[in-house]
């Protein structure tokens, strides 16, 4: 493993709590669990880790899980956890240069989680992609960063777990294009050129991030 992925690798483990927190869960059991039938087949796209993987299984114990990432480290992490219920099957590969690895019509949901907005086509990902894996029915569970004011930006990077602290400022800076890509409204219009009906969403698990359950119309 690199110097580089181990950094992304720690990154990612320390900020899962700031993403997937009470609020986030309480949206789950309240808009996601009652639409998922008793045993879901669940792919997280890009989940890093593993460890919101690790979490549905522990809640789902009936559910089929599958998670694909493009990041080796990360794969190698996902699949060496603990699994309190299934294990999911992780498989790796680029979804941006190649299909999703899973049958036409096969998923009930399919979760993206701090991912969409680095692909240089959301529409093509979920209007095609997305779209021909989904079960009819199918539902998309989207997590995503949308553009806040730098200084606002900063100010929450230099305390939010992640980094080392010396180091925060400096990250900050080199992720604020990436995370600030999208306004609220651009994300919105993505969503409706992408043929996706809104069914719920929240912005209470994080200040600058929207978590939206989708339905292909
Ligand atoms: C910011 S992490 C998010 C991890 C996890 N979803 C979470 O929320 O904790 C983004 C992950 O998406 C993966 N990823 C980015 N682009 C991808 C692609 N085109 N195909 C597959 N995985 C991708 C990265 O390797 C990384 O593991």
């Amino acid at each position: 493993m690199t110097q580089r992925d181990d950094r992304a690798l720690r990154r990612q483990i320390e900020r899962y709590s700031v993403r997937f927190n009470e609020a986030f869960w309480r949206f789950w059991d309240e808009q996601v669990a009652p639409v998922l039938p008793p045993a879901p087949v669940i792919v997280d796209v890009g989940p890093g880790p593993g460890l919101f993987l690790r979490d549905l299984s522990a809640r789902l114990p009936e559910a089929t899980l599958h998670g694909v990432d493009a990041n080796e480290a990360m794969v190698e992490n996902a699949r060496a956890l603990d699994y309190g219920g299934p294990a999911p099957s992780i498989v790796l590969a680029n979804v941006e240069t190649s299909q999703l690895p899973y049958d036409d019509a096969s998923v009930d949901l399919l979760t993206i989680a701090a991912v969409l907005h680095t692909f240089d086509d959301p529409f093509m990902f979920l209007r095609e992609q997305a779209s021909r894996v989904l079960k009819p029915g199918g539902h998309i569970l989207l997590f995503d960063w949308f553009r806040e004011p730098m200084r606002d930006y900063i100010a929450r990077r230099l305390v939010e777990p992640g980094d080392p602290e010396e180091l925060r400022y400096e990250r900050a800076l080199e992720q604020f294009r990436i995370h600030n890509k999208y306004t609220l409204d651009d994300w919105r219009w993505v969503l409706a050129e992408s043929g996706m009906h809104i069914e719920a969403e929240t912005g209470e698990p994080h200040p600058s991030a929207r978590v939206w359950l989708l339905r292909p119309e």
